[in-house]
């Protein structure tokens, strides 16, 4: 029986390896963390991270194939196979802070990995690392005096979390890089055959480790660069009157565009799209590619332009001052179906709003707990609560953030009624009905559309 082990069991370990555990029965799958919180909530019926369906696939495998444990080098040990899948967070010191990834993470799991190890194993980096990190792993690996052999895969993941179960069941191409030597060859086969147990062949595309590694970097750089390009449009759209929707509508037909990623928002947030792109400009700068560099880092700064841009709109509208007024969060996850906070545009929306002495009352169906953790100094002026009818009533204004598809269809007669006058909504995700909100008698703010008002 092939024995895999996923050192990680976060967004991406989790997930990833109960689909692969669900989907094949013959391969024994052990999950590691040296987050013993972590792994026992993955073990118990409430999993540390929400997704659609992913609870089904969890029961189905766990205690058949499907372990967790917080006993690292024991994992490790047995498996014949070890996903990497520990966080990179950009570097928050020295050299490289802020843009650069924190690859101590990534480090420590090789240095346990070849201390440990009696068998040769195959390493597969399912983390998001910069393009050439195999070799430093390797090096890692291989110093000392060992026999054990490691053959260092790239297999990046690019399940996008709220849709993670589906991504993974049916995924639009898996990618594994792997060295064109005949045991890098080899093992690149046998993480394929995995896959192959229920993805087409042809969607599962291999490629040398250095373009892997490349390929996810470039992939979220691209699809937050849409975000960006339709958010700077959005700004164009409210000086000239110009609807930023239609411009999607009449862009996205094209079939050399498409028409995915191109909602005009609040911004992207995450844990990745920043700090995969800022990791990217770091690599140009690295190999004196300034215009690159500069080329990429305009999407974050476009990003951070419209989180500004949005709270600046909300204070304008508001006669200038927001100080002692009541302002409804709607949603705090940085996308809809998860209870993920992590890079959401909320933080600093909310912070700006609290700056400005806004009463911030956040609502969210999924991620109050996880928003109280990323804002643990203004616990004692930002309110939580789980009703949105409860957050709204007496607010001047509601800013709608994450686009959960329960708050299309609130009562929002009964919360208008329930507001201070003039009552404004803000929808950071152009999600909501503006025409009958203003008919409601609402003053109406949509991204890319302006204030749609009744006062004169
Ligand atoms: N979240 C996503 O949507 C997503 C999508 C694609 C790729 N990625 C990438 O996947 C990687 C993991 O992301 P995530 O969101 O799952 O992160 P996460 O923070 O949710 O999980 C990482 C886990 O690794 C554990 N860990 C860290 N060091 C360890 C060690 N030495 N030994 C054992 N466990 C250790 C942490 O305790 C944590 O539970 C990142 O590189 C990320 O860029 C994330």
């Amino acid at each position: 029986m092939t024995k895999i082990c996923c050192i990680g069991a976060g967004y991406v370990g989790g997930p990833t390896m109960a689909m692969i555990a669900k989907k094949c029965p013959d391969v024994q799958v052990t999950v590691v963390d040296i987050n013993a919180k972590r792994i026992a909530a993955w073990q118990s019926d409430t999993l540390p991270i929400y997704e659609p369906g992913l609870d089904e696939v969890v029961k189905e495998a766990r205690g058949r194939n499907l372990f967790f444990s917080t006993d690292v080098d024991q994992g490790i040990r047995d498996a014949d196979i070890v996903f990497v899948s520990v966080n990179t967070p950009t570097k928050t010191f020295g050299e490289g802070a802020g843009c650069a990834s924190d690859l101590q993470y990534w480090e420590l799991c090789a240095r346990r990995i070849k201390e440990v190890s009696t068998t040769d194993k195959i390493i597969v980096e399912k983390s998001t690392l910069p393009v050439r990190t195999a070799e430093a792993m390797d090096r890692v690996l291989h110093s000392g005096q060992k026999s054990v052999h490691f053959e260092v895969l790239s297999n990046p993941e690019f399940l996008a979390e709220g849709t993670a179960v589906a991504d993974l069941e049916n995924p639009d191409r898996v990618l594994i890089g792997g060295h064109e030597t005949p045991s890098g060859q080899k093992a690149l086969k046998t993480l394929v055959d995995i896959y192959a147990t229920w993805i087409p062949r042809d969607r599962i595309l291999t490629a040398n480790v250095w373009s892997a590694e490349l390929s996810k970097l470039t992939a979220n750089a691209f699809l937050a660069q849409r975000v960006s390009s339709i958010n700077a449009i959005s700004a164009l759209c409210e000086a000239t009157e110009a609807d930023v929707a239609e411009i999607s509508r009449a862009i996205g037909t094209d079939s050399r565009i498409g028409s995915k990623f191109l909602k005009a928002s609040i911004g992207f947030g995450g844990s990745c799209f920043k700090k995969d792109i800022l990791n990217l400009v770091y690599l140009c700068e690295s190999y004196g590619l300034q215009a690159p560099a500069d080329y990429w880092r305009q999407v974050v700064l476009m990003n951070e332009y419209q989180e500004l841009r949005f709270v600046k709109t909300m204070l304008r509208n508001m006669f200038n001052t927001i100080a002692g007024k009541r302002v409804a969060v709607f949603g705090f996850a940085f996308k809809a179906d998860t209870g993920d906070t992590r890079e959401s545009p909320a933080i600093r929306v909310c912070r700006a709003l609290a700056d400005d002495h806004a009463k911030v009352v956040v609502t969210d169906p999924k991620a109050i707990e996880n928003a109280k953790i990323e804002m643990p100094d203004l616990l004692d002026r930002i309110e939580f609560e789980k009703d949105p009818y409860k957050a709204a009533a007496g607010a001047h204004a509601i800013a709608l953030l994450t686009e959960w598809k329960e708050y299309k269809t609130l009562d929002y007669q009964r919360i208008f009624d329930s507001m201070a006058k003039p009552a404004f909504i803000f929808d950071g995700r152009n999600m909501l009905d503006h025409k009958a909100l203003f008919e409601i008698g609402f003053e109406v703010y949509s991204i890319g559309k302006g204030l749609r008002t009744h006062l004169k």
